[in-house]
């Protein structure tokens, strides 16, 4: 698994093109499992440390993002799952929110490649610190 993934970055069009479909679906399903697995999908807390918290704090004030608490009162559910996301994405469809934090950071947050579980737990760790 670990020689795959190493490979996986280190040609990925190359990989591709030599390998039977089945085999890139397996790899895909694999990789997915570690991300889950290695940071435990459940904990909020330890996804908000690992992924958000060098750009974010929860009532500590503004850092390189904006301070997290209180969002659910702010913005909706969706919007914030979007965001979570890919800002890249919300920017490109137009929303006009995300264009006004990206004029105000002058940073775009980068794309976080989390998965649907773990997005929800970051976020409902977010919401259970407070409004
Ligand atoms: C490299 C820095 C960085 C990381 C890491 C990062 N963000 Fe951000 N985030 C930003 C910046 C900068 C903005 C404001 C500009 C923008 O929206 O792109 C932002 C905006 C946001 C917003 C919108 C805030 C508002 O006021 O509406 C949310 C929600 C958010 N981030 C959540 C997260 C979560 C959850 C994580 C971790 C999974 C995370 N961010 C990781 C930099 C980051």
């Amino acid at each position: 698994m670990q020689t795959l993934i190493r490979r996986r970055g280190a040609g990925t069009s190359r990989f591709i093109q030599h390998t039977p479909i089945k085999a890139i679906v397996a790899l895909c399903m694999g990789a997915a499992s570690v991300s889950t697995t290695g940071i435990a999908a459940a904990d909020g807390e330890a996804i908000f440390n690992q992924r958000c918290a060098a750009c974010h704090s929860i009532g500590g004030g503004r850092s390189v993002g904006p301070d997290l608490k209180g969002i659910h009162a702010k913005r909706s559910a969706d919007w914030l799952i979007q965001i979570t996301k890919s800002a890249q994405s919300l920017v490109d469809s137009g929303d006009a929110e995300a264009k006004k934090l990206l004029d105000e950071y002058k940073m775009m947050m980068p794309d976080q490649n989390l998965s649907d579980a773990d997005v929800k737990s970051v976020l409902d760790y977010i919401a259970s610190k407070g409004s």
